[in-house]
């Protein structure tokens, strides 16, 4: 009997690109990325309230090297003058080491043994930020994640990436790695969609962020504690709006996510 996960590897076994379409650089190897029961793969929409919390990454192959980072960025966010878009940096960790075995993760694409990657007590260079697209074009946003061999990185490699990652904004995946010397280490990639249901709403200029609620959008879980916070999350966005209110985006905040 053919298992779901040899399924899964035969049809990710043909070259196309696992990173969105016209993303650099387009990487071919599958990361496996699981919120839950919930599988993120190939681009597909999954609910706003199912990707607070960061996900359970990996691969349904071992790899070889000791120690990863994965990168995590949107790259529909939207500005003032659309159709054109911003990218917003959601989650960059480094100092990964994957698991010697597989364990089955239960997912919407049914279960997959995979070698989960696990975070070291290494603070993330910056913390998860669930998704979050506001009532505005784009209303629907790719989420790309991007696994790094680091096991051969310098320290001063990785403080190219600590740098880069003080600012979330404008986050270019491509320019960060390549000054890293870390492009060619790219081993696997995924990416999905979250939708704001809509309808769009006026672009505001306003820097006291009265849009803030509606730009939230509709329909999601948002527990009490969470409700008074521009950002969604816990601990991790409230780190970032401080970061954000600290370099002075605090109007871009409200509508980046
Ligand atoms: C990564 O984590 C290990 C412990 O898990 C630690 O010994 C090592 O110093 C960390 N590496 C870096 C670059 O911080
Ligand atoms: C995974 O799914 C199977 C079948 O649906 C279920 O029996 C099992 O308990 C689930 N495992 C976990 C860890 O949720
Ligand atoms: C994902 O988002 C992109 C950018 O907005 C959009 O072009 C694409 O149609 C979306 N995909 C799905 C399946 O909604
Ligand atoms: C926002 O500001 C820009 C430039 O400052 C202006 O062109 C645009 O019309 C403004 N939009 C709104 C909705 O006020």
């Amino acid at each position: 009997m053919l298992s779901v996960s040899f399924l899964v590897l035969a049809s990710m076994s043909g070259a196309f690109a696992r990173t969105p379409q016209g993303f650099e650089p387009a990487v071919e190897n599958s990361l496996v990325v699981s919120f839950g029961s919930v599988a993120a793969m190939d681009g597909n929409v999954l609910a706003k309230a199912s990707t607070q919390t960061a996900p359970t990454i990996g691969t349904q192959s071992k790899l070889d090297g000791t120690s990863f980072a994965v990168v995590m960025v949107d790259l529909d966010i939207p500005t003032n003058s659309p159709p054109q878009t911003n990218t917003l940096l959601h989650w960059l960790q480094t100092n990964l080491t994957q698991s010697t075995s597989a364990t089955a993760v239960n997912t919407t694409a049914g279960s997959m043994d995979v070698f989960t990657l696990q975070t070291s007590q290494q603070a993330a260079f910056a913390d998860y930020i669930g998704p979050s697209p506001p009532a505005r074009t784009p209303l629907s946003h790719r989420y790309t994640q991007l696994l790094i061999d680091t096991s051969s990185a310098t320290t001063q490699d990785l403080s190219v990436l600590q740098s880069a990652a003080a600012t979330r904004m404008g986050f270019n995946a491509n320019t960060v790695l390549t000054q890293a010397g870390l492009v060619d280490k790219v081993i696997a990639a995924n990416f999905f969609n979250v939708t704001n249901p809509g309808p769009v709403e006026a672009a505001t200029n306003s820097s006291t962020g009265s849009g803030s609620g509606s730009s939230r959008g509709t329909g999601s879980v948002t527990s009490p504690t969470q409700s008074s916070t521009p950002l969604p999350g816990a601990a991790a966005s409230q780190k970032a709006s401080e970061l954000l209110v600290a370099i002075g985006l605090v109007g871009a905040a409200f509508f980046a996510l």
